[in-house]
Parts: C-alpha cells; structure tokens; sequence
C-alpha cells in the first residue's frame, strides 16, 4: 500500500538504487526536496528503502585568513624579526614586529611550539633566540601552513575536502578559529532493501492511504473502508522556525516590564553627551585615575558641546573646594575645555543625573535601558558597545538597605535565584556596592550601584538620598541564555538563534 509519492520513489530507485535525495527528486519529478524525503521516510518505515547518511567534512577559509595571508601570520612576522638580529629582547618584540600587543604572546607560543626560537634569559630579561629551524623557516618563503591558508581562500565558500588536506596541518589551523572554519555537509542516499525489491518486482499498486480522518468520514462509516496512516513520529519533516524577537530584544522587553511592574517610569537621552554630564556632574574628578576607569571614546566632530555656564561654575566650584556641600573637593584644577568635550556615553547614568536635574522633587522613580561605549578591548565579558539597565530611586526615607531591597527584588523577579553584594567604589556614590549573579557556579560582576553624595546632588537641589545603579544588560542576558560568552550575543549564529526556546 503506498501513496503516490511513495510509489515515485520507489519506482525511481528500482532504475538508480543508491542514488542521492536530489537525484531522485529530480528523475521522480518532485518539486520540493522535501517531498522525497517523506516519501522515503514512510518508504523506511514500511521496511521497502533504507535512508543512508553520509557527512562530508570541509574546511574554509575562516573570516581572518585573508588579512592573516596578506599581513603573515603573527609567528611568521615575528620570525622575520627575529631573523634580522638572530636576537631579540622579548620586550621589543612588538615593536620590532609591528604588532599589537596581545598578539606577542600568541606569537611567541607559536615560535616556540614550531621551534623557530628559544626563550632565553640574558641580562635578567626575556631574550628570544633563533634556532637554526627557524633560520631554514625565514628563509624558505611561505610555510605549509600560509600555502593551505591560500588554499583555502582559493577555494571559496565551500572550501576543500577535509580528506584532501594534511591533518596535522588542519588541526593546527583549526586551533585557531577565525582562521579555517570546518564546514559539514550532510548527504542522504536511498537504497532498496530486500523487501523494498521484491516489492517492486510484483509490481506495485498505489492506494490512496488517509492521513486525517474528517467528520464527514465518521458520519458515514467511510472510515471503516479506507486504509488509515498509522502515525510515525520518527517521519522526517523540516523543520519549521517561527519568528521571534532576537534574544537581546527579549531582555530588554523583559528588564522593562519588571521595571515597569515596580512601578518606575522610563527615561531615555541621546549617545553623545559632554563629559560635563557624563563624568563632572557626577563629581567624577578630571585628572584623576577614576576617570581611566571608563575608558572613553571622544568625539572629533562635535568636538565640543555647549554647557551651561551658570551649572558651569558651581560644579567648578564642588571639585575645586567641595563648596557649600561639606566637601572638601578635589582640588588641583578644573578646565573648561575638558568639560566641554563630547563623548559618547560612557554610562546610562548621565541619564539620571540629567532627569534628577530637571526633577529635584521627591519622589522619583525612573529606569533606563541604553546603549554604553567604551573604548574595551573585546573579550567574554567585554563589549565596546553594550546596554546598561540603570535606574534611581529618590525619596524621603530612602536608605541604603532599600537600595539592597530593590536590587534583590528586581533580580528575584528577573528569575534569578541568587545574588552576591560586595562593597564598591564609584567616584559618585557613598556607600557604594556591586551586584554579583552565579553564572555556572561562578560569580559574573552584573554592575554597579549607590547612594548619590552630596557633591553630585547639592548643585540641583536634590534634598533627599538618591539611591542609584547601573546594571549590564548583555551580563543580564548571559546568565537568562546560560551562554559564557558575551559575544555570541551578536554573532548573528542562526542555528543558535533558531534553536534556543523562547524566555
Ligand atoms: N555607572 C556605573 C557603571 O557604569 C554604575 C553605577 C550606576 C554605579 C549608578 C553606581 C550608581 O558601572
């Protein structure tokens, strides 16, 4: 008993037994690959055709290569370094390599793992010396390596057949991810079993088998007549991928509705702000190394926003000698210039302290969720561009122990179960803590909080305790996904994307 489409495949592998999915689809006149492989698969499970699988490893080129081929490899230009002196200080490396200065250490580790070079002490310093392979090596022109590397590159997208390529090679390479990529390909093949062949040797009679009963059927007993289709929950069928909103989109919805449950209300402001708002205002001293803790990314154009004078001059006054607030300042000097020149936002903080500004009355309850930048260099933790789920509370009353209240409780209804506070410093805030979160049975820093001090208050008139903090999102989002890597985030991975259940 077999459907119409069951019979087509069937028929087609009697001519080509063993042939790919495609290849029946095309000689059985399918339109969709799709069609053939349920048809198989109800041919598989009725015992007539077997489903091979075959997977085809690659390997391509990764997204790095090209620059890597171009420039040479970090061990490769640090060997032509060396090859020039037969002696280099491991402190001058960088420099006599030209290049970065994360990138010694990967080279060094290669230098010495290929044997290019020993690691010797001379002088109390590091000294990287040039053996005699990494002599023959410098002079040789391109390695094994870089002539796979060019391989590869050559060979597209699709790359080349892993079993074309040195295996020891290919895993030295794979090490390094950005640089070769292992690509798979899945091919299925049909084949007639036994039964399957004699099957098609009595010849074969298409009946129409009913897969969902109507109540048409039922009412008149056809249902007593016709061949039902027994279920098969191991049939294939493809799988289907619903919308959904990206998972960094999901959190911010999610931060919002707890935050807006908590009865706060949302505040939102531009990117490029002065470093007046972004860091004086919030007392955050000008030459101070406090300042190095954000490392800033300036802006050429605008260079300068305008800041008023009035507001000027008595935050001026507040890092010079503390002035009427009971500080004694910062004192040193206070420039201008330095306060007039544009940023892009460091923190979501500036947003508060601008909203506070305008809103010096008790009570304010207010949350944002903004985008941060900071000159960081990328690692699991670290974005340069990143979100901050920042908020105050202001009110009569207000007290430190609430500050730790309203954390607990935002986590508690973010579905995390436990979280860690330490002490902390912030230039703007007394007492000051940090929020810790366990990721995996490790604690991931989520952010920063506090009561504003007075020297960051007093110049609008704030009256009462502002308790305020300032949380990252994408932290937020590691510990919701589970996920111990920042970036993949926004690496745009559709298989995870796809895969991973709605929050
Ligand atoms: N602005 C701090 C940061 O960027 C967080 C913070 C906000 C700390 C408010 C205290 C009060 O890490």
């Amino acid at each position: 008993m077999l459907s119409a489409g069951e019979r087509k495949v069937l028929l087609a592998l009697g001519a080509r037994d063993g042939a790919s999915v495609e290849s029946v689809q095309a000689a059985a006149g399918f339109s969709e690959l799709v069609e053939v492989m349920n048809a198989a698969s109800w041919l598989a499970s009725k015992g007539l055709v077997r489903i091979g699988e075959r997977v085809d490893r690659y390997l391509a080129a990764g997204p790095e290569a090209r620059d890597a081929l171009d420039r040479g490899l970090p061990e490769r230009r640090a060997l032509k370094a060396l090859a020039a002196t037969g002696m280099l200080a491991v402190a001058d490396l960088a420099a006599a390599a030209g290049m970065e200065k994360e990138e010694v250490s990967l080279a060094m580790g290669h230098l010495k793992k290929r044997g290019w070079a020993d690691i010797r002490r001379a002088d109390g310093q590091p000294v990287l010396e040039l053996t005699p392979e990494g002599d023959a090596a410098a002079s040789a022109g391109r390695g094994p390596d870089e002539e796979l590397l060019a391989h590869l590159l050559g060979a597209g997208d699709r790359g080349v057949p892993e079993g074309e390529v040195d295996p020891k090679l290919a895993e030295a390479l794979r090490g390094r991810r950005a640089l070769v990529r292992a690509r798979e390909e899945v091919r299925r093949t049909l084949h007639l079993t036994d039964l399957g062949r004699r099957a098609l040797a009595r010849g074969i009679t298409v009946k129409e088998e009913v897969a969902q009963l109507t109540p048409q059927m039922l009412k008149t007993g056809r249902w007593r007549r016709v061949e039902l289709r027994p279920y098969d929950v191991a049939a294939y069928a493809p799988a289907l991928h619903g919308g959904k909103p990206h998972p960094v989109r999901e959190v911010l919805d999610r931060v919002r509705s707890v935050f807006k449950q908590m009865g706060f209300a949302e505040i939102r402001g531009d990117f490029v702000e002065s470093a007046f708002w972004d860091m004086d205002v919030l007392f955050t001293p000008q030459d101070h190394p406090a300042r190095d803790m954000q490392d800033t990314l300036y802006l050429s154009s605008p260079k300068e926003m305008p800041v008023d004078p009035a507001l000027l001059e008595r935050v001026r006054r507040i890092h010079l000698d503390g002035g009427d607030t009971g500080s004694r300042g910062w004192g040193g000097e206070y420039s201008e210039r330095e306060a007039r020149r544009a940023l892009l936002r460091t923190h979501t903080t500036v947003l508060t302290i601008r909203h506070l500004s305008e809103h010096p009355d008790p009570p304010v309850k207010v949350f944002s969720l903004g985008r941060c930048f900071r000159r960081e260099s990328v690692d699991y933790s670290h974005l340069p561009e990143f979100h901050q789920v920042e908020g105050i509370v202001m009110e009569e009353n207000a007290s430190f122990a609430m500050l730790v209240g309203v954390m607990r409780e935002f986590y508690q209804r973010l579905g995390f179960e436990d979280i860690r506070l330490r002490p902390g410093y912030f230039p703007y805030t007394e007492p000051s803590m940090e929020v810790e979160v366990l990721l995996r049975g490790k604690w991931l820093e989520m952010g920063g909080s506090g009561v504003f001090r007075p020297e960051v208050t007093a110049p609008f008139g704030v009256k009462h305790p502002v308790l305020a903090w300032g949380q990252g999102l994408e932290r937020i989002a590691m510990v919701m996904y589970g996920i111990d890597d920042m970036r993949s985030l926004y690496e745009t991975d559709l298989g995870w994307l796809r895969a991973r259940p709605l929050g």
